[in-house]
Protein backbone atom coordinates (compact mmCIF):
# COMPACT_ATOMS: atom_id res chain seq x y z
CA UNK A 1 0.00 0.00 0.00
CA UNK A 2 1.05 3.42 -0.58
CA UNK A 3 2.31 5.14 2.41
CA UNK A 4 2.40 8.82 1.27
CA UNK A 5 -0.94 10.84 -0.28
CA UNK A 6 -0.51 13.52 -2.21
CA UNK A 7 -2.53 15.56 -0.16
CA UNK A 8 -0.48 15.33 2.60
CA UNK A 9 2.92 15.80 0.93
CA UNK A 10 1.47 19.42 -0.88
CA UNK A 11 1.04 20.39 2.82
CA UNK A 12 4.74 19.61 3.72
CA UNK A 13 7.72 21.77 3.92
CA UNK A 14 9.93 21.63 0.63
CA UNK A 15 12.81 20.51 2.92
CA UNK A 16 14.21 18.10 0.23
CA UNK A 17 12.94 15.16 1.88
CA UNK A 18 12.54 12.22 0.27
CA UNK A 19 8.83 10.58 -0.79
CA UNK A 20 7.76 7.95 -3.06
CA UNK A 21 4.16 8.59 -4.68
CA UNK A 22 1.96 6.84 -6.59
CA UNK A 23 -0.74 8.25 -8.95
CA UNK A 24 -2.02 8.64 -12.49
CA UNK A 25 -0.56 11.23 -14.80
CA UNK A 26 -3.05 14.00 -15.74
CA UNK A 27 -0.69 16.11 -17.99
CA UNK A 28 3.09 16.18 -19.25
CA UNK A 29 4.96 19.04 -20.61
CA UNK A 30 8.35 18.84 -21.62
CA UNK A 31 10.65 21.99 -23.03
CA UNK A 32 14.49 21.01 -23.61
CA UNK A 33 16.05 20.59 -20.83
CA UNK A 34 12.97 19.37 -17.95
CA UNK A 35 9.56 18.01 -18.66
CA UNK A 36 6.99 18.49 -15.84
CA UNK A 37 4.40 16.16 -15.02
CA UNK A 38 0.99 16.45 -12.84
CA UNK A 39 0.13 13.84 -11.03
CA UNK A 40 -2.93 12.97 -8.98
CA UNK A 41 -3.59 10.05 -6.67
CA UNK A 42 -7.19 11.35 -5.85
CA UNK A 43 -6.46 12.18 -2.09
CA UNK A 44 -7.24 16.22 -3.18
CA UNK A 45 -8.15 18.29 -6.14
CA UNK A 46 -4.08 19.32 -7.05
CA UNK A 47 -1.76 17.57 -8.63
CA UNK A 48 2.02 17.11 -7.51
CA UNK A 49 4.79 18.34 -9.85
CA UNK A 50 7.13 16.13 -11.30
CA UNK A 51 10.13 17.53 -12.27
CA UNK A 52 12.28 15.03 -14.75
CA UNK A 53 16.04 16.84 -15.10
CA UNK A 54 16.71 15.20 -18.71
CA UNK A 55 20.36 14.98 -17.42
CA UNK A 56 19.41 12.03 -15.51
CA UNK A 57 19.38 9.96 -18.71
CA UNK A 58 17.67 7.33 -17.60
CA UNK A 59 14.47 9.88 -16.76
CA UNK A 60 15.13 11.52 -20.29
CA UNK A 61 14.84 8.09 -21.96
CA UNK A 62 11.35 7.31 -20.19
CA UNK A 63 10.55 10.26 -21.21
CA UNK A 64 8.71 9.85 -24.77
CA UNK A 65 6.74 6.73 -22.58
CA UNK A 66 5.11 8.87 -20.43
CA UNK A 67 1.55 10.58 -21.38
CA UNK A 68 -1.43 11.25 -19.73
CA UNK A 69 -3.72 8.01 -18.06
CA UNK A 70 -0.37 6.45 -17.35
CA UNK A 71 -0.20 4.85 -13.97
CA UNK A 72 3.46 5.94 -11.87
CA UNK A 73 5.78 5.65 -9.24
CA UNK A 74 7.88 8.27 -8.55
CA UNK A 75 10.62 8.72 -6.21
CA UNK A 76 12.49 12.11 -5.20
CA UNK A 77 12.94 14.93 -3.22
CA UNK A 78 10.70 18.04 -2.18
CA UNK A 79 11.82 21.09 -3.33
CA UNK A 80 10.61 24.69 -3.43
CA UNK A 81 8.92 25.31 -6.95
CA UNK A 82 9.86 27.90 -8.77
CA UNK A 83 6.44 28.03 -10.79
CA UNK A 84 3.75 30.31 -9.12
CA UNK A 85 0.81 27.65 -9.19
CA UNK A 86 2.57 25.68 -6.68
CA UNK A 87 4.68 26.03 -3.54
CA UNK A 88 6.34 22.77 -3.91
CA UNK A 89 7.13 20.07 -6.59
CA UNK A 90 8.91 16.81 -6.27
CA UNK A 91 12.44 16.60 -8.03
CA UNK A 92 12.43 12.97 -9.48
CA UNK A 93 15.25 10.31 -8.91
CA UNK A 94 13.18 7.47 -10.27
CA UNK A 95 10.52 7.16 -12.25
CA UNK A 96 8.42 4.04 -13.00
CA UNK A 97 5.57 3.53 -15.26
CA UNK A 98 3.41 0.72 -13.46
CA UNK A 99 1.19 -0.04 -16.22
CA UNK A 100 2.05 0.53 -20.08
CA UNK A 101 1.62 4.01 -21.17
CA UNK A 102 -2.10 4.47 -22.70
CA UNK A 103 -1.98 6.08 -26.74
CA UNK A 104 -5.66 6.66 -27.11
CA UNK A 105 -6.53 7.54 -23.71
CA UNK A 106 -10.17 9.15 -23.64
CA UNK A 107 -9.64 11.97 -21.00
CA UNK A 108 -7.54 14.77 -22.67
CA UNK A 109 -6.97 17.79 -21.31
CA UNK A 110 -9.31 19.78 -22.69
CA UNK A 111 -12.99 19.97 -21.27
CA UNK A 112 -15.30 17.54 -21.84
CA UNK A 113 -19.17 17.63 -21.62
CA UNK A 114 -20.97 15.70 -18.61
CA UNK A 115 -22.90 13.98 -21.41
CA UNK A 116 -19.66 12.37 -22.57
CA UNK A 117 -18.10 11.47 -19.31
CA UNK A 118 -21.80 9.73 -18.39
CA UNK A 119 -20.42 7.33 -21.74
CA UNK A 120 -17.13 6.56 -20.06
CA UNK A 121 -18.16 6.41 -16.64
CA UNK A 122 -15.47 4.07 -15.54
CA UNK A 123 -12.91 6.43 -16.33
CA UNK A 124 -14.85 10.10 -15.02
CA UNK A 125 -13.90 9.89 -11.08
CA UNK A 126 -10.24 10.63 -12.70
CA UNK A 127 -11.49 14.12 -13.48
CA UNK A 128 -11.07 17.32 -11.43
CA UNK A 129 -15.39 17.48 -10.96
CA UNK A 130 -15.96 14.11 -10.25
CA UNK A 131 -12.49 13.37 -8.26
CA UNK A 132 -14.42 16.32 -6.24
CA UNK A 133 -17.77 14.77 -6.02
CA UNK A 134 -16.69 11.60 -4.81
CA UNK A 135 -14.52 13.61 -1.98
CA UNK A 136 -17.71 15.46 -0.82
CA UNK A 137 -20.25 12.63 -0.85
CA UNK A 138 -17.59 10.85 1.27
CA UNK A 139 -17.61 13.33 3.43
CA UNK A 140 -22.07 14.12 3.27
CA UNK A 141 -22.19 10.66 4.25
CA UNK A 142 -19.85 10.73 7.26
CA UNK A 143 -21.44 14.18 8.35
CA UNK A 144 -24.54 12.08 8.09
CA UNK A 145 -23.33 9.40 10.41
CA UNK A 146 -21.73 11.78 13.06
CA UNK A 147 -24.99 13.79 13.31
CA UNK A 148 -26.89 10.91 14.55
CA UNK A 149 -24.07 9.19 16.30
CA UNK A 150 -23.51 12.32 18.43
CA UNK A 151 -27.19 12.30 19.48
CA UNK A 152 -27.47 9.06 20.36
CA UNK A 153 -29.65 7.24 17.16
CA UNK A 154 -29.34 3.76 16.26
CA UNK A 155 -27.83 2.99 12.76
CA UNK A 156 -30.56 0.35 11.97
CA UNK A 157 -30.27 -1.89 8.17
CA UNK A 158 -33.59 -2.25 6.61
CA UNK A 159 -33.90 -4.63 3.75
CA UNK A 160 -33.35 -4.19 0.24
CA UNK A 161 -35.77 -6.64 -0.82
CA UNK A 162 -39.28 -6.52 0.54
CA UNK A 163 -42.91 -7.17 0.62
CA UNK A 164 -44.77 -3.47 0.41
CA UNK A 165 -44.85 -0.62 -0.90
CA UNK A 166 -44.13 2.28 1.11
CA UNK A 167 -44.92 5.30 -0.50
CA UNK A 168 -47.71 3.44 -2.50
CA UNK A 169 -46.88 4.68 -5.62
CA UNK A 170 -46.58 1.24 -7.57
CA UNK A 171 -43.16 2.18 -9.12
CA UNK A 172 -41.22 -0.67 -7.26
CA UNK A 173 -38.72 -3.04 -9.38
CA UNK A 174 -40.24 -6.60 -8.61
CA UNK A 175 -37.92 -9.27 -7.15
CA UNK A 176 -38.70 -12.74 -8.60
CA UNK A 177 -37.05 -15.85 -9.88
CA UNK A 178 -40.29 -17.08 -11.63
CA UNK A 179 -39.00 -18.10 -14.98
CA UNK A 180 -40.55 -15.25 -17.57
CA UNK A 181 -40.48 -17.95 -20.48
CA UNK A 182 -42.79 -19.51 -18.35
CA UNK A 183 -44.65 -18.09 -15.67
CA UNK A 184 -46.78 -20.03 -13.37
CA UNK A 185 -50.47 -18.87 -13.49
CA UNK A 186 -53.64 -19.32 -11.13
CA UNK A 187 -56.56 -20.45 -12.18
CA UNK A 188 -58.26 -16.71 -12.52
CA UNK A 189 -54.92 -16.25 -14.73
CA UNK A 190 -53.45 -14.21 -12.14
CA UNK A 191 -49.54 -15.05 -11.62
CA UNK A 192 -48.79 -17.49 -8.97
CA UNK A 193 -45.98 -16.31 -6.90
CA UNK A 194 -46.65 -18.98 -4.31
CA UNK A 195 -44.15 -20.76 -6.65
CA UNK A 196 -41.87 -17.66 -6.57
CA UNK A 197 -38.61 -17.36 -4.10
CA UNK A 198 -40.26 -15.61 -1.22
CA UNK A 199 -43.77 -17.53 -1.76
CA UNK A 200 -44.87 -14.07 -2.07
CA UNK A 201 -44.82 -11.01 -4.73
CA UNK A 202 -41.45 -9.00 -3.67
CA UNK A 203 -40.30 -5.62 -4.84
CA UNK A 204 -36.80 -3.63 -4.57
CA UNK A 205 -37.13 -0.95 -1.56
CA UNK A 206 -38.13 2.19 -1.95
CA UNK A 207 -37.93 3.29 1.39
CA UNK A 208 -36.60 1.93 5.02
CA UNK A 209 -39.12 3.81 6.77
CA UNK A 210 -41.59 1.04 7.72
CA UNK A 211 -38.95 -0.93 9.28
CA UNK A 212 -37.15 2.12 10.69
CA UNK A 213 -40.57 2.39 12.68
CA UNK A 214 -40.33 -1.07 14.06
CA UNK A 215 -37.17 -0.02 15.58
CA UNK A 216 -37.89 3.26 16.52
CA UNK A 217 -40.77 1.40 18.74
CA UNK A 218 -37.88 -0.41 20.96
CA UNK A 219 -34.78 1.76 20.82
CA UNK A 220 -36.43 5.26 20.52
CA UNK A 221 -34.25 6.98 18.00
CA UNK A 222 -32.75 5.11 14.94
CA UNK A 223 -31.88 5.74 11.19
CA UNK A 224 -31.57 3.78 8.72
CA UNK A 225 -29.46 4.91 5.33
CA UNK A 226 -29.37 2.63 2.16
CA UNK A 227 -29.83 2.18 -1.56
CA UNK A 228 -33.36 2.78 -2.27
CA UNK A 229 -35.30 1.89 -5.42
CA UNK A 230 -37.92 3.42 -7.52
CA UNK A 231 -38.84 2.35 -11.63
CA UNK A 232 -40.28 6.27 -12.02
CA UNK A 233 -40.33 6.46 -15.81
CA UNK A 234 -39.03 10.21 -15.93
CA UNK A 235 -35.95 10.92 -17.12
CA UNK A 236 -35.16 14.30 -15.37
CA UNK A 237 -31.95 15.65 -13.78
CA UNK A 238 -33.55 15.33 -9.93
CA UNK A 239 -34.91 11.54 -10.61
CA UNK A 240 -32.53 8.06 -10.65
CA UNK A 241 -33.81 4.47 -10.12
CA UNK A 242 -31.45 3.76 -7.79
CA UNK A 243 -30.67 6.21 -4.91
CA UNK A 244 -29.75 6.37 -1.62
CA UNK A 245 -32.12 7.98 1.28
CA UNK A 246 -31.01 8.47 5.18
CA UNK A 247 -34.20 8.19 6.84
CA UNK A 248 -34.18 8.94 10.83
CA UNK A 249 -37.18 7.75 12.47
CA UNK A 250 -38.18 9.09 16.26
CA UNK A 251 -40.42 7.94 18.91
CA UNK A 252 -42.15 10.53 21.50
CA UNK A 253 -41.69 13.45 18.51
CA UNK A 254 -44.22 14.90 16.77
CA UNK A 255 -44.00 17.40 13.47
CA UNK A 256 -42.30 20.10 15.43
CA UNK A 257 -39.81 17.55 16.55
CA UNK A 258 -39.18 16.54 13.20
CA UNK A 259 -38.93 19.95 11.26
CA UNK A 260 -36.36 20.99 13.86
CA UNK A 261 -34.18 18.02 13.88
CA UNK A 262 -34.32 18.01 9.66
CA UNK A 263 -33.01 21.87 9.84
CA UNK A 264 -30.36 20.89 12.02
CA UNK A 265 -29.81 18.20 10.49
CA UNK A 266 -29.25 19.66 6.81
CA UNK A 267 -27.43 22.89 8.55
CA UNK A 268 -24.72 20.04 9.92
CA UNK A 269 -24.07 18.24 6.98
CA UNK A 270 -23.53 21.49 4.97
CA UNK A 271 -21.28 22.99 8.00
CA UNK A 272 -19.51 19.84 7.65
CA UNK A 273 -18.68 20.02 3.80
CA UNK A 274 -17.40 22.92 4.42
CA UNK A 275 -15.00 22.75 6.92
CA UNK A 276 -13.99 19.48 5.28
CA UNK A 277 -13.96 19.67 1.70
CA UNK A 278 -12.62 23.71 1.51
CA UNK A 279 -10.85 22.84 -1.63
CA UNK A 280 -13.24 20.98 -3.57
CA UNK A 281 -16.09 22.96 -2.82
CA UNK A 282 -14.11 25.85 -3.66
CA UNK A 283 -13.87 24.43 -6.96
CA UNK A 284 -18.16 24.02 -7.54
CA UNK A 285 -18.12 27.68 -7.08
CA UNK A 286 -15.60 28.62 -9.03
CA UNK A 287 -16.41 26.12 -11.85
CA UNK A 288 -19.86 24.87 -11.68
CA UNK A 289 -22.16 26.79 -9.48
CA UNK A 290 -20.96 30.71 -9.04
CA UNK A 291 -21.86 31.66 -5.45
CA UNK A 292 -22.68 28.39 -4.14
CA UNK A 293 -20.86 28.67 -1.14
CA UNK A 294 -22.07 32.04 -0.21
CA UNK A 295 -25.55 30.79 -0.50
CA UNK A 296 -24.56 27.82 1.75
CA UNK A 297 -23.05 30.20 4.31
CA UNK A 298 -26.48 31.58 4.18
CA UNK A 299 -28.45 29.28 4.94
CA UNK A 300 -26.56 27.84 8.21
CA UNK A 301 -27.12 31.50 9.30
CA UNK A 302 -30.84 31.53 8.17
CA UNK A 303 -33.86 30.14 10.16
CA UNK A 304 -35.93 28.04 7.49
CA UNK A 305 -39.03 29.63 6.68
CA UNK A 306 -41.93 27.30 7.54
CA UNK A 307 -44.83 27.99 6.15
CA UNK A 308 -49.06 25.77 5.89
CA UNK A 309 -49.28 24.04 1.95
CA UNK A 310 -52.74 26.53 2.17
CA UNK A 311 -50.27 29.33 2.78
CA UNK A 312 -47.69 27.85 -0.25
CA UNK A 313 -50.88 27.71 -2.52
CA UNK A 314 -51.81 31.64 -1.53
CA UNK A 315 -48.51 32.57 -2.33
CA UNK A 316 -48.54 30.42 -6.15
CA UNK A 317 -52.12 32.25 -6.72
CA UNK A 318 -50.86 35.35 -6.06
CA UNK A 319 -48.16 35.41 -8.02
CA UNK A 320 -47.60 37.89 -10.65
CA UNK A 321 -46.49 35.12 -13.34
CA UNK A 322 -48.22 32.09 -14.90
CA UNK A 323 -46.98 29.15 -14.30
CA UNK A 324 -46.68 25.61 -16.46
CA UNK A 325 -49.03 23.74 -14.37
CA UNK A 326 -51.89 25.65 -12.67
CA UNK A 327 -51.38 25.89 -9.04
CA UNK A 328 -54.55 25.25 -7.23
CA UNK A 329 -55.48 23.54 -3.82
CA UNK A 330 -55.00 20.07 -3.87
CA UNK A 331 -52.40 19.41 -6.44
CA UNK A 332 -48.98 18.36 -5.86
CA UNK A 333 -46.47 21.31 -6.00
CA UNK A 334 -44.45 21.05 -9.16
CA UNK A 335 -40.80 22.11 -9.17
CA UNK A 336 -41.44 25.16 -10.86
CA UNK A 337 -43.72 25.94 -7.63
CA UNK A 338 -41.13 25.02 -5.05
CA UNK A 339 -38.78 27.00 -7.02
CA UNK A 340 -40.60 30.03 -7.25
CA UNK A 341 -41.54 29.56 -3.21
CA UNK A 342 -37.38 29.35 -2.39
CA UNK A 343 -35.79 31.15 -4.62
CA UNK A 344 -38.14 34.29 -5.16
CA UNK A 345 -40.29 34.55 -1.81
CA UNK A 346 -38.42 33.55 0.80
CA UNK A 347 -35.17 33.20 -0.70
CA UNK A 348 -33.89 30.30 1.83
CA UNK A 349 -34.98 26.57 2.80
CA UNK A 350 -38.93 26.26 2.81
CA UNK A 351 -40.81 23.71 5.38
CA UNK A 352 -44.05 23.42 3.99
CA UNK A 353 -46.46 21.40 5.97
CA UNK A 354 -50.12 20.24 6.03
CA UNK A 355 -50.73 18.63 2.60
CA UNK A 356 -53.51 17.70 1.76
CA UNK A 357 -54.10 14.05 2.60
CA UNK A 358 -54.95 12.61 -1.05
CA UNK A 359 -51.34 13.95 -2.41
CA UNK A 360 -49.34 11.76 0.47
CA UNK A 361 -48.85 8.24 1.62
CA UNK A 362 -50.78 6.36 3.56
CA UNK A 363 -49.13 6.29 6.99
CA UNK A 364 -48.97 10.34 7.44
CA UNK A 365 -50.82 11.61 10.81
CA UNK A 366 -54.29 13.19 9.92
CA UNK A 367 -55.20 16.23 11.19
CA UNK A 368 -57.96 17.03 12.98
CA UNK A 369 -59.38 18.85 9.98
CA UNK A 370 -60.27 15.97 7.70
CA UNK A 371 -58.66 17.40 4.84
CA UNK A 372 -54.73 17.07 5.37
CA UNK A 373 -51.76 15.32 6.89
CA UNK A 374 -48.80 16.27 9.22
CA UNK A 375 -46.34 15.62 5.98
CA UNK A 376 -43.23 18.10 5.84
CA UNK A 377 -41.56 18.71 2.52
CA UNK A 378 -38.14 20.16 2.65
CA UNK A 379 -37.83 22.51 -0.14
CA UNK A 380 -34.75 24.11 -1.19
CA UNK A 381 -33.35 26.70 -4.15
CA UNK A 382 -32.16 25.96 -7.24
CA UNK A 383 -33.77 22.15 -6.58
CA UNK A 384 -36.83 21.79 -4.91
CA UNK A 385 -37.55 19.05 -2.59
CA UNK A 386 -34.61 17.38 -0.98
CA UNK A 387 -36.52 15.71 2.00
CA UNK A 388 -39.77 14.26 2.61
CA UNK A 389 -41.43 13.40 6.19
CA UNK A 390 -44.35 13.61 8.28
CA UNK A 391 -45.83 12.75 11.83
CA UNK A 392 -46.99 8.85 11.47
CA UNK A 393 -50.53 7.99 12.45
CA UNK A 394 -50.61 5.97 15.42
CA UNK A 395 -54.01 5.14 16.14
CA UNK A 396 -54.62 1.78 14.51
CA UNK A 397 -58.10 2.80 13.67
CA UNK A 398 -57.70 5.42 11.55
CA UNK A 399 -54.77 3.89 9.94
CA UNK A 400 -56.80 0.96 8.64
CA UNK A 401 -59.23 3.13 7.39
CA UNK A 402 -56.74 5.20 5.07
CA UNK A 403 -55.51 1.78 4.00
CA UNK A 404 -58.54 0.95 3.27
CA UNK A 405 -59.85 4.10 1.30
CA UNK A 406 -56.80 3.98 -0.49
CA UNK A 407 -56.79 0.85 -1.39
CA UNK A 408 -54.02 -0.98 0.03
CA UNK A 409 -54.05 -4.50 0.83
CA UNK A 410 -54.05 -4.82 4.49
CA UNK A 411 -53.21 -8.28 4.94
CA UNK A 412 -49.48 -6.63 3.77
CA UNK A 413 -49.24 -4.53 6.92
CA UNK A 414 -50.07 -6.54 9.51
CA UNK A 415 -46.86 -6.31 11.36
CA UNK A 416 -47.27 -2.34 10.64
CA UNK A 417 -51.06 -1.98 12.28
CA UNK A 418 -49.34 -4.35 14.88
CA UNK A 419 -47.01 -1.57 16.20
CA UNK A 420 -50.06 0.96 17.06
CA UNK A 421 -51.85 -2.10 19.06
CA UNK A 422 -48.75 -2.80 21.25
CA UNK A 423 -47.34 0.69 22.95
CA UNK A 424 -48.21 2.63 20.21
CA UNK A 425 -46.86 6.61 20.51
CA UNK A 426 -46.35 9.87 18.96
CA UNK A 427 -43.44 9.24 16.33
CA UNK A 428 -42.31 10.92 13.24
CA UNK A 429 -39.26 11.05 10.56
CA UNK A 430 -37.75 12.03 7.26
CA UNK A 431 -36.17 10.98 4.16
CA UNK A 432 -33.67 12.92 2.91
CA UNK A 433 -32.21 12.05 -1.27
CA UNK A 434 -28.42 11.65 -0.80
CA UNK A 435 -28.15 12.66 -4.32
CA UNK A 436 -30.39 15.30 -4.38
CA UNK A 437 -28.14 17.12 -1.12
CA UNK A 438 -25.26 16.60 -2.96
CA UNK A 439 -26.73 18.65 -6.00
CA UNK A 440 -27.94 20.82 -4.02
CA UNK A 441 -24.44 21.96 -1.94
CA UNK A 442 -21.68 21.57 -5.26
CA UNK A 443 -24.27 22.94 -7.54
CA UNK A 444 -23.89 19.85 -9.99
CA UNK A 445 -27.14 20.25 -12.36
CA UNK A 446 -27.99 16.38 -13.48
CA UNK A 447 -28.46 14.16 -10.60
CA UNK A 448 -26.57 11.04 -12.46
CA UNK A 449 -23.45 13.14 -12.08
CA UNK A 450 -23.73 12.59 -8.43
CA UNK A 451 -23.58 9.07 -8.39
CA UNK A 452 -20.70 7.17 -9.05
CA UNK A 453 -22.83 4.82 -11.53
CA UNK A 454 -25.98 6.05 -12.45
CA UNK A 455 -29.04 3.81 -12.80
CA UNK A 456 -32.28 5.56 -14.81
CA UNK A 457 -34.57 5.19 -17.15
CA UNK A 458 -32.27 2.67 -20.31
CA UNK A 459 -29.33 3.72 -18.07
CA UNK A 460 -27.54 0.28 -15.88
CA UNK A 461 -24.07 0.17 -18.20
CA UNK A 462 -21.41 0.02 -15.78
O1 LIG B 1 -40.57 12.05 -0.28
P1 LIG B 1 -40.16 10.60 -0.33
O2 LIG B 1 -40.84 9.72 -1.30
O3 LIG B 1 -40.33 10.09 1.16
C1 LIG B 1 -40.18 8.81 1.59
O4 LIG B 1 -39.78 7.87 0.93
C2 LIG B 1 -40.45 8.63 3.05
N1 LIG B 1 -40.69 7.20 3.31
C3 LIG B 1 -39.30 9.17 3.86
C4 LIG B 1 -39.54 9.07 5.34
O5 LIG B 1 -40.40 9.75 5.86
N2 LIG B 1 -38.79 8.24 6.02
O6 LIG B 1 -38.59 10.53 -0.61
C5 LIG B 1 -37.68 11.18 0.26
C6 LIG B 1 -36.63 11.91 -0.54
C7 LIG B 1 -37.16 12.99 -1.47
O7 LIG B 1 -37.41 14.18 -0.77
C8 LIG B 1 -36.02 13.13 -2.45
O8 LIG B 1 -34.97 13.90 -1.89
C9 LIG B 1 -35.52 11.70 -2.56
O9 LIG B 1 -35.95 11.01 -1.41
N3 LIG B 1 -36.04 11.03 -3.77
C10 LIG B 1 -35.33 10.78 -4.87
N4 LIG B 1 -34.04 11.05 -5.18
C11 LIG B 1 -33.60 10.65 -6.39
N5 LIG B 1 -34.35 10.01 -7.30
C12 LIG B 1 -35.65 9.69 -7.04
N6 LIG B 1 -36.37 9.02 -7.92
C13 LIG B 1 -36.18 10.10 -5.78
N7 LIG B 1 -37.39 9.97 -5.18
C14 LIG B 1 -37.27 10.55 -3.96
MG1 LIG C 1 -41.72 13.36 -1.40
Amino acid sequence: MNEQRIKEILNMEPDHRYVEIHGWIRTVRTSKNVTFLEVNDGSCLKNLQVVLDHQRKELADLVPSLRTGASVSVQGDIAPSLGKNQKLELNATAVALIGPSPEDYPLQKKRHSFEFLREIAHLRPRTNTFGAVARVRNAVCYGIHSFFQERGFIYVHTPIISSNDCEGAGETFQVTTLPLKDIPVKENGEVDFTKDFFGKKASLTVSGQLEGEVYALALTNVYTFGPTFRAENSNTSRHLAEFWMVEPEMAFCDIHGNMDLAEEFLKHIISYVLDHCTEDMNFFDTWVEKGVTASLHHVLDADFARITYDEAVDHLEKADRSFEFKPFWGADLQSEHEKYLTEEVFRKPVIVTGYPKEIKAFYMKQNDDGRTVAAMDILVPRLGEIIGGSERESDRTKLETRIKEMGLPKEDYWWYLDLRSYGTVPHAGFGLGLERFIQYITGMQNIRDVIPFPRAVNTAEF
